[in-house]
């Protein structure tokens, strides 16, 4: 079936309280996961992703909205979906140290009603494309920080569980260690579906199929990665000028139009030739642009959009916040 939905989110808000203070940390918001497929939720730090993530696994209570986990409420029915999804949170060390990965993975199985059998062949699978079938009789606390990230991938994968959630699954980890999770999580798309946080864009570009941006508590985008480079091309845009005595007048033209909501930033590349990069509030803004290089005979030899780098349209996004509705 097509676009089925595993997961709905549904203004789900979480506050929490502090003495006296109290900090909203997600504020209403909506999102739908669906059937195999990577979804990334990003964001600055203290956006609320991993609040958001605790509240998926039912491990904090939202204070307000629902949340449906393959047909089932969550927090209320968070048992019954237990043994449908695997987890690794931000930092934490899931497993037991003085067991060995195979050991933890048969433990959990059983907490999670699972038979030895049912589990020892994605165990092995995985511990294969992870490269660490020499290390599944090891215990836990004697593997490094990067083999023991890999070691909790695997007992949960070895579960196969329906959705998986991963916050940050890239932290701490070496270069080489990051390809290998990389392409790990790539292929799981084909056994299962993901929800994952991470700073690392250019690992989200690669792996997620959508992604959710969080600022300040509040879902300021979400939709393909391409169609999120598409919304940002109608408001940001690079021309070069060439520079004429006739002509120079076009430059504090446009920049007066600050009001209006354009933003200029302007590189001389020599005497002859400047770059004008525009960020508009309005895609319509380009018209008024238009005329007043008219006005002032100044052809653009080269017109561009931005938004080409995930960086760019990432950063973008941040910097105008609310204005941006979610898209797609
Ligand atoms: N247990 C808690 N008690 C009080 N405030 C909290 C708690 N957990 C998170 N917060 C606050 O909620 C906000 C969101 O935090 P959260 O950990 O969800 O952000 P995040 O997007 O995961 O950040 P990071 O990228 O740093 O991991 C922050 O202001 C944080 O200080
Ligand atoms: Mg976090």
């Amino acid at each position: 079936m097509p676009n089925e939905i595993v997961l709905s989110a549904d203004r789900i808000v979480k506050t929490y309280t502090v003495g006296k203070r109290t900090v909203e940390a997600v504020k209403e918001i909506s999102f739908d996961v669906f059937k195999n497929e990577i979804f990334a939720l990003l964001g600055p730090n203290g956006s609320g992703k991993t609040s958001t993530i605790k509240m998926l696994l039912g491990l904090t209570l939202p204070n307000a909205g629902c949340i449906n986990m393959l047909g089932f409420q969550i927090p209320k029915d968070v048992n019954k979906v237990l043994g449908h999804t695997g987890a690794i949170l931000e930092g934490a060390r899931n497993l037991y140290w003085h067991m060995s990965v195979m050991e933890n993975v048969y433990y959990f199985a059983n907490i999670k009603g699972k038979e030895v059998a049912q589990v020892k062949e994605p165990m092995e699978l995985w511990a294969e494309k992870l490269n660490m079938a020499n290390n599944l009789n090891m215990p836990v606390g004697r593997l490094s920080r990067g083999m023991q990230q890999k070691a909790a991938l695997i007992c949960c994968l070895a579960m196969n569980p329906s959705i998986l959630i991963l916050d940050e699954p890239l932290l701490g980890l070496d270069v080489m260690t990051m390809f290998e999770m990389e392409d790990a999580i790539r292929e799981l798309k084909k056994y299962t579906t993901v929800i994952l946080s991470s700073h690392n864009l250019r690992f989200v570009e690669r792996v997620a199929d959508r992604l959710a941006i969080l600022k300040e508590g509040s879902l300021i985008a979400m939709g393909p990665i391409n169609e999120l480079k598409k919304s940002i091309s109608l408001f940001q845009f690079r021309l070069t000028l060439q520079k004429r005595e006739a002509n120079w007048g076009y430059l504090q033209d446009i920049e007066s139009m600050h009001s209006k909501g354009v933003k200029v930033k302007v590189t001389e590349v020599d005497d002859y030739t400047d770059i004008v990069e525009l960020t508009l509030s309005q895609p319509e803004l380009i018209f008024d642009i238009m005329s007043t290089l008219k006005e002032y005979n100044a052809v653009p030899i080269e017109i561009s959009t931005l938004g080409e780098s995930f960086e760019e349209v990432f950063l973008s996004l941040i910097e105008r916040g609310e204005q941006l509705e979610a898209c797609v």
